[in-house]
């Protein structure tokens, strides 16, 4: 039996930060180990907000470059970028004209980052939960790893391909793999140092409220100077009323590899003055030869462009093949 496989992806919008690293990335390193891994950068998702052209390609390269820093190994996993990938784009369309768009519309991340956004939604904010259906379908996937925000749009993705299945395809022959999401623990959610109950983001205003993984050592012992904590002496976890301590508790543990009973223990007495260089320079320590191989990483563009080229074409190689099953379903004539 040959191995199960895995897909998911992060969109190169801003820098990637710890929460990306313990929540997403860090998990891929290991199951890279155990499953057939696809991994991509969602360009094609970064333009449904307004964007820089002059970032994007750079973005898309500094993600890369992450996703390998980080310990993604391009012998294992195929690394790519999804609109190198045209059957993405290609296969959102079709599901575009299966979907019913009340699905859409009650979307929890479309109404959130609609309100933030105002005047000027797109057609394409409303639409990226199709583009991601498309992303994970292309690839037959038996898991897709994602966190707990993205769990509703991997139900949407079952939905659109079941219909797909039931409209064109029969029991027996269906067109497309209904995959399984992959939540990780709620131990590898990392919360903003502003405010211990919103998820650490890229999008938040305030450069504060998270460490990014190329954060030099001062800022990294800086913004853990100032995260919010509260009066309370001694630290611990799971105390709805503490969810700051609770956040840098876990990242602590999460960073120096060590148990929650062993970080409970230890900082059962601490007071924040002990506890917060502590944090920072394990932090800094964990982050330290990331960020070596981050640089030379980016200095390497022949390497990355290899990477990337290489990724394209095993990528490539199955979305096409399941496109045109798709298209074939759906009465489509091939190229001649
Ligand atoms: N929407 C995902 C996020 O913001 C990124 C993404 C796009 C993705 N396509 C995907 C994740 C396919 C998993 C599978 O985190």
């Amino acid at each position: 039996m040959g191995k199960q496989r895995i897909l998911s992806g992060i969109q190169p919008t801003g820098n990637l930060h710890l929460g990306n690293y313990l929540g997403a990335i860090r998990n891929w390193v290991e199951l890279q180990e155990e499953y057939e891994a696809f991994l991509f950068m969602a360009d094609l998702h970064a333009i449904t907000v307004p964007h820089d052209p002059a970032q994007l390609a750079e973005n898309t390269y500094k993600v890369a470059a992450t996703y390998i820093a980080c310990g993604i190994d391009p012998e294992k996993a195929t690394i790519f970028v999804q609109s190198h990938v045209s059957a993405h784009a290609e296969l959102a369309w079709l599901f575009n004209c299966i979907t019913p768009l009340n699905w859409l519309e009650r979307m929890i991340q479309f109404k959130e980052k609609a309100i933030k956004q105002g005047e000027n939604v797109s057609i394409g904010l409303l639409d990226y939960p199709v583009l991601q259906a498309a992303d994970i379908l292309l690839y037959e996937p038996d898991r897709v790893p994602v966190g707990e925000d993205q769990k509703q749009h991997l139900e949407l993705t079952r939905d659109i391909a079941a219909r797909l299945n039931h409209q064109f395809g029969t029991e027996k022959a269906p067109i497309l793999k209904i995959p399984e999401p992959l939540i990780r623990e709620v131990g590898a959610r990392v919360m903003s140092l502003t405010d211990g109950t919103k998820k650490m983001s890229k999008s938040d205003p305030s450069d504060q409220s998270r460490i990014d993984l190329t954060d030099a050592p001062e800022a990294i012992i800086r913004k853990f100077k100032r995260a919010k904590t509260d009066p309370l002496r001694g630290l611990e976890f799971d105390n709805p009323e503490r969810p700051e301590c609770h956040n840098l508790l876990s990242l602590y543990a999460l960073l120096a590899g060590k148990s929650k009973q062993a970080v409970a223990e230890e900082c059962r007495e601490m007071g924040w003055g002990q506890f917060k260089p502590l944090l920072a320079e394990t932090a800094v320590e964990a982050l330290r030869p990331i960020q070596t191989r981050y640089s030379e990483l980016m200095d390497d563009r022949t390497y990355l462009e290899k990477v990337l080229r290489q990724g394209n074409e095993r990528a490539g190689a199955i979305a096409f093949q399941t496109l045109a099953k798709v298209k074939d379903a759906l009465g489509y004539s091939k190229p001649l």
